[in-house]
């Protein structure tokens, strides 16, 4: 008896299924698998041993050599995918470096097919900005405006490239319009009709990307707010998602994911987009929030990984690209 008289206990009770690890396990509407998970990678040219990124802790510029180490592990983990960008030694207004065959993506690309053959899906960023001076991810009218059409060809040359150095996905993540069309119709055309396209559908313009910045040596000035999406829309990303798609994007994807699991959920909901894979970008200022906390000893850093990536499925993300798919594929194991 308590102060407030028999308390008739529920008949319902929720927590019958929470009471053994098994019995959890056994209901678990949620599943991370390794096979889920591809790894970004960063590769630079001229160098000679790996760089650290102080910004993303553990993450580093592979040298040509060491890139591929980093596949052959990751497939090792049961990683089935990478994805893949370049930073060239020199830049210049129109990203001439991205288009280039001895370009050091297209190399990397190549290296890469060459070691892991098909046993790793691989995926290269389709973007100029890593090879541009201005570090805007087209080319500039003579007002410093990107200029959509312009890039447009830029984009279908490099796609056509990277597929001539074996890559299985292109990923334009320029958010130019049109761009996955224009990308499709050049890769059929030059016959590669069996390369596919990872459409950054959904890409917001994003305080997060901070860390990335200076993982590519960026030299953007400014912001990306005339091509990125804005953060305060959310039906748009299920718009510009279902834009590519019509295009002929075989995934698309959402990215940030954290700050935009809303936009992912109603992607992977949109009637228009039924049966169509949709990937989710766990990006460097995620991860780098997660690391920096951990360091600090304020969170412990291997449970949030794992919540960081069950929540980006539980989203609704079929695969998501993560700096700690390998880490995390160990975890999972
Ligand atoms: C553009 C690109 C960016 C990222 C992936 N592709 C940067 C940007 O749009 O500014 C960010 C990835 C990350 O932050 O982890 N090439």
């Amino acid at each position: 008896m308590s102060e407030f008289g028999e308390i008739e206990g529920p008949v319902v009770r929720p927590r019958r299924l929470r009471t053994t690890a098994a019995m959890r396990e056994l209901v678990a509407a949620t599943t991370l698998r390794p096979a889920q998970l591809v790894l970004p990678l960063f590769v630079r040219e001229g160098l000679t041993e790996p760089k650290p990124i102080s910004s993303m802790p553990g993450v580093v510029q592979h040298t040509r050599d060491t890139l591929r180490k980093a596949v052959v592990e990751a497939a090792e983990a049961g990683i089935r995918g990478v994805m893949l960008f370049g930073i060239p030694e020199a830049k210049d207004a129109a990203g001439s470096g991205a288009l280039d065959p001895d370009g050091i993506l297209n190399l990397a690309i190549a290296d890469v097919a060459a070691e892991v053959g098909d046993a790793v899906v691989v995926m290269a960023d389709t973007c100029l900005d890593e090879f541009t001076d201005h570090g805007h991810c087209g080319v500039l009218t003579s007002e410093g405006r990107v200029d959509n059409d312009a890039t447009l060809a830029a984009y279908a040359a490099m796609a056509v490239a990277q597929a001539e150095a074996g890559v299985h996905l292109v990923g334009p993540s320029g958010m130019m319009d049109g761009q996955v069309g224009v990308i499709r119709a050049a890769l059929d055309g030059a016959g590669f009709s069996d390369t596919g396209i990872l459409a950054y559908g959904a890409k917001y313009a994003s305080a997060f990307y901070g860390p990335f910045r200076e993982a590519v040596d960026s030299s953007l000035q400014g912001d990306r707010r005339t091509y990125q999406q804005d953060a305060r829309n959310g039906q748009e990303g299920v718009r510009e998602a279902v834009l590519d798609v019509q295009q002929g994007a075989d995934i698309v994807m959402v990215k940030p994911a954290l700050a935009y699991l809303d936009v992912l959920r109603q992607v992977r909901d949109a009637p228009e987009l039924r049966g169509v894979p949709v990937a989710a970008y766990n990006i460097s200022g995620e991860y780098a929030m997660v690391e920096a906390a951990a360091a600090q000893g304020w969170i412990d850093r291997e449970p949030a990984i794992l919540e960081t990536l069950t929540a980006i499925r539980r989203a609704g993300a079929d695969v998501i690209l993560t700096y700690w798919a390998v880490e995390a594929a160990g975890l999972l194991r």
